[in-house]
């Protein structure tokens, strides 16, 4: 553990993709009806007085609700990333984003930049609107944890807990506190402004950003149940020419008979297959006998990112 560590004087780029944090209700007390993306950055971060007197920049990179992330955003996103962490007065970057898909977006961005510098998500699970707002504390927390030094990785932080981008999923619908960490837990805790940090920050070897210029390729998941079938994979071999498949297996990665022997088929016709687990914790350990490969990353949505750079890194 660390004592806390608090400001530099670098500058910090906050990159706006919108979300409930820039979402607005027509009553104060309505924290679900509400339209997300709906407040420019300047105004969401206005509501944030404390961050008046630091360099911050601020830049509208989208203003989507993060349920329709799609690529062409994720491209422009990494880009504007990489570009304000290449300057040399600034210190890191936050990304204000929907909490939907805020876990894809950041192991993407880890697994493409792999950051020396800090790359801070956050997002909000109440909309700007409401009674007891959480997104202008979640900002105020991201920007004073882009700003700790050495920091460094993509991470996030929801309600006071930093999540490293390998870790990070939503696990509830709601709550302010909806995030967590899976097996791994937080990297740390925002307190008062600093940082008590318990582990290392993300690491790895960036994929690098020329990647994200192939075609994005088509790699769906599907997941194994009871009574399950092969039709949704011969169906999408049919008619949607896939590239890839991850496969959301039961326990260790085990699938229905039926849905494997699909697998199996589109496997030979070409199309890259992989297996995870549908369980919330816990990789897929290798057991010996299963046909089909694992994926290196615990869940479907990260194997998903993982196979489709594998494949554009292919191109
Ligand atoms: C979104 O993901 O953009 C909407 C939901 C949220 O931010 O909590």
């Amino acid at each position: 553990m660390q004592s806390p560590d608090t400001a530099t004087v670098a500058c910090t780029v906050i990159l706006a993709t919108g979300g409930t944090i820039a979402g607005t209700a027509a009553a104060a007390t309505d924290s679900l009806g509400y339209t997300a993306a709906q407040l420019s950055v300047e105004q969401v971060l206005a509501a944030v007085p404390a961050l008046g007197g630091l360099p911050i920049e601020a830049e509208q990179v989208a203003q989507i609700d993060s349920k329709d992330m799609d690529f062409e955003v994720w491209r422009r996103l990494a880009h504007r990333v990489a570009h304000h962490l290449a300057r040399p007065e600034v210190g890191g970057v936050v990304v204000t984003h929907g909490t939907d898909t805020l876990e894809e977006t950041a192991y993407l961005l880890q697994r493409v930049l792999a950051p020396a510098k800090p790359v801070v998500l956050t997002g909000a699970m109440r909309p700007a609107t409401a009674l007891l707002a959480d997104g202008p504390q979640n900002l105020l927390d991201a920007v004073m944890l882009a700003r700790v030094p050495g920091a460094a990785g993509v991470c996030a932080v929801l309600a006071g807990a930093v999540y490293g981008a390998f870790d990070v999923r939503k696990q509830h619908t709601y709550r302010l506190d909806a995030f967590g960490g899976g097996d791994a837990g937080p990297i740390g805790h925002l307190e008062n402004g600093g940082l008590r940090r318990l582990r290392d920050w993300p690491q790895g070897v960036p994929v690098g950003i020329a990647v994200l210029d192939a075609p994005w390729p088509r790699v769906e998941i599907v997941g194994s149940h009871a009574g399950a079938s092969g039709a949704v994979v011969d169906a999408l071999l049919l008619t949607q020419g896939v590239d890839g498949l991850i496969a959301a297996g039961t326990g260790n990665g085990t699938l229905h008979h039926a849905l494997e022997a699909a697998l199996l088929r589109a496997q030979a016709a070409g199309v890259a297959v992989r297996r995870c687990t549908r369980v919330a914790e816990g990789a897929v350990l290798p057991s010996g006998k299963a046909a089909l490969p694992i994926s290196g990353a615990p869940t479907p949505l990260q194997a998903r990112i993982d196979l489709m750079l594998e494949l554009m890194a292919r191109t």
